[in-house]
């Protein structure tokens, strides 16, 4: 093996940039020459390709989203986009592909080894929704990102004395919302994985006001539906002030904690020495801090485990 890519894809998760600094430098100390491709998948298909050198990934280690920019390439889903973009890899040497995203990045990973380019996925999405490894890149950034928030809303909410509902994305995941509710002492988190009731949040509101506390946080994972709405129907059934926050996109910006930018750094090193060994369709990950490499179709079969105990210490200390 002598030339090695890498492409972020799927949704930007901050970290990615560090991930792919790794990749860059490692693969230059490792006598490849690297190349980086623009786009994800898209770029693949387009041959959007670029030679990188140790400056390319200079002053990046911090920043949020990805200096190769990303994309959600329906093309590549199809048999025809996959050939296209394997045939790309064969006409500019590309013998190692490293493939920085979520699971359906890890699903066009596997495809394409399939075809014979050699891949390994580095998991990087702030939904920490993959299975085989304990975090993906971005997720502990999105949480202190939220945290922010959850400080920030804290303050007005308690001078108004209201309950706020901060609505944190994870796709159908309620990782994000379970990790900064605990972290910042939500009285109230909402996520898919476990059914809610309305009563229970009603009565949780007003046992607290009863006792004098001038606010209440309610984290509401996206996955289980719009704040608005909530909003709308605890105000229906209580005499409390509700508002509701949409966190979005900025969950997914800004500068990278150290966790996210050292898991970066690991990760894809890793995925680099995978490929160095001749190793194809592996996905790198971390479990108990200590790295992993497991068969990419074998990763995304695994279903992933809520942690509970994480869930029952919160409300036990709301
Ligand atoms: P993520 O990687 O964050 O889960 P997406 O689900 O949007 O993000 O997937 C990113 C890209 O991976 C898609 O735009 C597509 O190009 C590719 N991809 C997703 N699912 C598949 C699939 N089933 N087969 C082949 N490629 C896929
Ligand atoms: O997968 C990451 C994520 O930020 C999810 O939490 C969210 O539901 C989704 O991406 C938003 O996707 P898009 O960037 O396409 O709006």
């Amino acid at each position: 093996m002598r030339n090695i890519a890498v492409l972020t894809s799927g949704g930007d998760a901050p970290g990615m940039n560090a991930a792919i600094r790794a990749v860059v430098r490692m693969g230059i100390s490792k006598g490849f020459d690297v190349f980086s491709v623009r786009k994800g998948f898209r770029g693949l298909i387009n041959g959007d390709f670029e030679k990188m050198d140790e400056a390319s990934v200079s002053d990046i280690i911090q920043r949020g989203g990805t200096i190769l920019q990303t994309a959600r390439s329906e093309e590549f889903k199809t048999e025809e986009g996959q050939s296209k973009a394997a045939n790309m890899a064969k006409i500019f040497d590309i013998d190692g592909l490293v493939v920085i995203g979520g699971d359906g990045s890890f699903t066009g990973a596997k495809k394409l080894s399939e075809k014979g380019v050699a891949c390994i996925g580095v998991p990087a999405t702030i939904d920490n929704d993959l299975a085989y490894t304990d975090y993906s890149i971005g997720f502990g950034t999105a949480v202190n990102n939220v945290l922010d928030a959850i400080n920030k809303i804290r303050d007005t909410s308690s001078s108004h004395e209201r309950a706020s509902i901060i609505e944190v994305m994870g796709r159908n995941s309620g990782n994000i919302a379970l990790y900064a509710g605990l972290a910042g002492g939500a009285e109230g988190i909402i996520v898919p994985e476990i059914k809610f009731e309305m009563d229970d949040i009603c009565k949780l509101l007003i046992e607290r006001r009863n006792k004098g506390k001038l606010h209440s946080i309610i984290i509401l994972a996206e996955g289980v539906g719009d704040a608005k709405e909530l909003e709308k129907k605890i105000m229906e059934n209580v005499d409390i002030e509700v508002r509701s926050t949409i966190l979005g996109y900025t969950q997914r910006g800004g500068n990278t904690t150290a966790f996210d930018r050292i898991l970066a750094s690991r990760l894809g090193a890793k995925a680099v020495e995978l490929l160095a060994d001749g190793k194809s369709a592996r996905a790198v990950g971390i479990r108990d801090n200590k790295l992993i490499d497991i068969e990419i179709g074998e990763a995304l079969s695994m279903k992933k485990e809520f942690p509970l105990e994480l869930y029952e210490l919160a409300a036990k200390l709301q």
